[in-house]
């Protein structure tokens, strides 16, 4: 474990670049490992999550090199030949690489073991392990439907149509990628929008893929078995990872910090609304279409914010984001409720828990109930900070880790922070990119 305190700062400044969306770059690779020919991937994520799913993509037979610029090149194995892997594919923290590789591996006849570290080892994977098995998958899971757990895929896997019952675009894409090796069109109903990066960009790849709508739930059909063709794919910069700078730059007096090259796609841009909501000053700067996503880059300046009510139906559109706004909120003037966020509770860490306590060491009132928080803010006054020998859990989440540390820039004493070491999942370059935007 690396601890680390963060302080008190001066205003942030200058111009920062966030690295290569997560969500998009582990689609890139997968993809790319499925097309025949060689795909070129640019302004790829380099964190362990990603590395995970190249990893484990080379182990399913596809041939991925780096190249001394940071471009990744891809040789895919095709749709429906992809190999058996000699070990098992550890995915370390990631659950997007786990629950799309499961998809994937459904509809070829291989068996693979998927393990992954204690946090992911805890989160459920029978919302997969449920409609893959209707494909025809046989998966042996840990008790309570967790990793390790071995999957044998089926060939050929049975096309469904499956009514998602959680909103979860990876629950949605593990289905989608099935799909593209079983024969007939498999469908995905979802009442309510997720991240469409995988119909987005299977599309790209040449996938035979429909995307309709009634009374505002989407069917997504995929028909296969598919032929995807290479691409060159250039990833935007991930709004996740800009999540914490904005928040920062919004809470830090006489900040004015530009972001660039943000992914700005409608179901991913939940967090720019409740902050403009609250009282932000966010402008987009140049907007324009990279790698078929909208992207911007933001100018943020401080701006005072006021507590609101969130509402819930945002919540798919800014999942990731909950940590940080309700740091935001702990600085706001007035109370900040959320609701309607029980999937909080699954990802790297039980979320609402984990920020609950962690925003409480550091001195905000906050209250946990069952589906959100309700955070009572300081009207902009510092919050206290952790005292000395006490510092606030992560739980293996990188998401508290920055979190916090953009807590500790607005507090009085500081922020203690019990281990930095899973930043590394999604935002290597975060603790770097904090010093030279506050220095
Ligand atoms: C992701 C989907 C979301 C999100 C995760 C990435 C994806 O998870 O929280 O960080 O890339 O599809 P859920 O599908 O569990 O909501």
């Amino acid at each position: 474990m690396t601890s680390h305190r963060f302080s008190h700062t001066g205003p942030l400044k200058g111009t920062i670049r966030v690295p290569g969306d997560k969500s998009i770059s582990h689609r890139a690779l997968m993809f790319a490992g499925l097309a025949v020919g060689q795909s070129r991937i640019t302004g790829l994520l380099e964190g362990e999550d990603v590395l995970a799913t190249a990893a484990a993509m080379r182990q399913l037979g596809a041939q991925i090199e780096r190249d001394p610029e940071g471009a990744w090149t891809v040789y895919g194995a095709g749709v429906g030949s992809l190999l058996e892997p000699k070990s098992a594919l550890d995915m370390g923290n990631s659950g997007t690489s786990t629950r799309l590789l499961m998809g994937l591996v459904a509809s070829h006849a291989i068996t693979a073991t998927f393990t992954g570290d204690a946090s992911l080892s805890g989160r459920p994977m029978k919302r997969v392990i449920d409609p893959l098995s209707m494909m025809g998958a046989s998966i042996e899971a840990s008790a309570g439907g967790t990793l390790p757990l071995m999957l044998r895929g089926a060939s050929p896997a049975v096309p469904i149509t499956y009514h998602l019952p959680v909103a979860s675009a990876q629950v949605k894409s593990a289905v989608l990628l099935a799909g593209l090796n079983t024969p007939g069109i498999t469908r995905v109903i979802e009442p309510v929008p997720t991240r469409d990066h995988t119909e987005r960009m299977l599309t790209g790849f040449g996938a035979r893929l429909e995307v309709g709508e009634e009374n505002g739930t989407r069917i997504i059909a995929i028909r296969g078995e598919a032929d995807l063709r290479p691409m060159d794919v250039t990833v935007p910069g991930d709004p996740s990872s800009a999540a914490f700078f904005m928040v920062a730059a919004t809470l830090v007096p006489g900040s004015d910090l530009t972001i660039l090259n943000v992914g700005l796609n409608p179901t991913r841009a939940g967090l720019l609304a409740v902050l403009r909501q609250m009282g932000a000053d966010i402008a987009e700067v140049n907007p324009r279409e990279v790698g078929g996503e909208p992207v911007a880059d933001l100018r943020v300046r401080h701006a005072p914010l006021s507590g609101v009510d969130v509402d819930p139906a945002l919540a798919p559109s800014m999942i990731d984001e909950f940590p940080v706004l309700f740091v935001a909120a702990a600085l706001a003037s007035g109370t900040t409720r959320t609701t309607g966020l029980e999937e909080l509770r699954v990802k790297e860490s039980d979320r609402l828990a984990t920020m609950a306590s962690a925003l409480q060491l550091a001195g905000t009132r906050v209250e946990e109930h069952e589906d959100g928080l309700t955070i009572h803010g300081t009207g902009g006054e510092p919050l206290t900070g952790t005292r000395e020998g006490t510092s606030v859990a992560t739980r293996l989440d990188h998401r508290i880790a920055m979190s916090m540390a953009v807590a500790g820039l607005v507090s009085r004493t500081g922020v203690s922070v019990d281990d930095t070491a899973p930043i590394n999942t999604s935002f290597p370059t975060f603790m770097g990119m904090l010093d030279e935007a506050a220095g």
